[in-house]
């Protein structure tokens, strides 16, 4: 509705709704990857530490920083793209803040790929740290059994995770993801 809109700092027009239910649906998928996250652990007889929960749990913070990016139901330009990309260093300074150390570590690292390929710093393999690594494959498997609005039709979660197992995600991770898949609904 025209009334429950404004123009923000970027010239777009805000939908508060969309604003709330873009915050919502980032709180669930926070909760989601805490869960994937516990499990993958177990899995990999790795602690489910505290900082790890609570990277787990905040690791897309910063994007609040750029909700009205994250939910736009459109195609982001490049420029946009760069904004919402600062999201891991947003939430790292946050989380710095709490003196959570790792935690701020996983968050700033949780878009880092095993190939060195992506982001902020383009580090690969165990550069990465552990945390980050157990997050970024649980963000993944939320994120591809997740609805998403910019994502047309049906994607098929385990072979997704499979083609990223050495490319995008550490190897191993991925392998106690797929048994997850495989053993129960996520
Ligand atoms: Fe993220």
């Amino acid at each position: 509705m025209v009334a429950d809109q404004e123009e923000d700092h970027l010239g777009l027009m805000l939908d508060r709704d969309a604003l709330l239910n873009a915050a919502c649906d980032l709180c669930r998928h926070h909760l989601r990857v805490v869960r994937i996250a516990r499990e993958l652990c177990s899995l990999l007889r790795v602690p489910f530490e505290e900082e790890l929960r609570v990277a787990c749990g905040m690791h897309d913070v910063g994007k609040l920083a750029v909700l009205e990016l994250v939910s736009a139901p459109r195609r982001l330009s490049e420029r946009e793209m760069e904004l919402v990309r600062l999201h891991p260093l947003i939430g790292a300074v946050l989380l710095t803040a709490t003196g959570l150390g790792r935690a701020a570590d996983a968050v700033l690292r949780h878009h880092e790929r095993w190939d060195g390929s992506g982001y902020p710093n383009g580090i690969g393999g165990e550069r990465i740290p552990l945390y980050a690594r157990i997050l970024g494959v649980a963000d993944m498997v939320a994120a591809l059994t997740e609805p998403r609005a910019y994502r047309g039709g049906r994607v098929d979660p385990e072979a997704e995770i499979a083609a990223a197992a050495g490319t995008a995600l550490d190897p191993e991770i991925a392998r106690a993801a797929l048994f997850l898949i495989r053993r129960e609904p996520v």
